[in-house]
């Protein structure tokens, strides 16, 4: 295993630790939360807990699924004890940039609804400004997506419009489209960019997260992993 996985890993170990009996669970989507689920699934099969978990998105589905843990939806439950999510860049004061899988619009809605927001990272994620290491993935409906371009690059960035490996456009869960935008300097103020381009028409979501993160596990090669506490 590469160190960058086992520092992912190494988070999401740590993450499955704080679930508890009995608790509703928000689901995040990537690569990491990929070891948290798996070992909630261990814990579910070593300890017998039992959880019911809210996914951010069909593949997080399919993997809770498939690894045997309770799948249920918003219509169910929308009080959440804790959500474990992944992110793409985390801020000195718990900000997040988060979109890389194109999941960010399900992924803000369940994290309004938790507790708790547990963030799970491997190494290189904690940055001191946003948007310096990471595009800004903002989700966007297909109709007008040029015009809704050219008025997100007004806002100060380069917009490009994600593609898959066939050069066909990413499509979200939602049937919309991802925008990921280049800002040359990074983002000077993520709430007042946020606020900019949420008014924009067109634009669903933006992958700037504020407030909603209490606690940063970052984990590290060693299979080591370091809690960050918001005060
Ligand atoms: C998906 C996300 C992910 O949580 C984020 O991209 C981090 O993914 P990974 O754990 O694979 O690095 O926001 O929309």
């Amino acid at each position: 295993m590469s160190t960058a996985t086992s520092a992912k890993q190494a988070a999401g170990v740590a993450a499955a630790a704080l679930v508890e009996d009995g608790m509703q669970l928000g689901l995040g989507t990537g690569t990491t939360v990929v070891f948290f689920l798996e070992a909630l699934a261990e814990r579910i099969r070593q300890e017998g807990i039992s959880v019911s978990g809210i996914p951010t998105s069909k593949d997080t589905a399919a993997r809770a699924k498939e690894l045997g843990i309770k799948v249920i939806s918003l219509e169910d439950s929308m009080d959440l004890d804790l959500v474990v999510d992944g992110a793409d860049e985390v801020d000195l004061e718990f900000r997040l940039i988060k979109g890389g899988g194109g999941a960010l619009l399900r992924e803000k809605i369940v994290a309004a609804c938790a507790s708790r927001v547990v963030i799970i990272v491997g190494e290189g994620k904690m940055v001191d400004k946003l948007g310096t290491t990471f595009l800004l993935p903002i989700e966007v409906v297909p109709f007008g997506v040029r015009a809704t371009r050219a008025k997100v690059e007004g806002a100060g960035c380069q917009a490009f419009l994600r593609t898959m490996e066939d050069g066909e456009p990413f499509a979200t869960d939602n049937g919309n489209l991802v925008l990921d935008c280049k800002f040359r300097y990074g983002i000077d103020d993520p709430a007042e960019m946020h606020q900019t381009l949420s008014q924009i028409p067109g634009v669903v979501e933006v992958g700037i997260f504020l407030n909603l993160c209490h606690t940063v596990i970052e984990g590290c090669a060693d299979g080591n992993s370091i809690t960050h506490q918001r005060d």
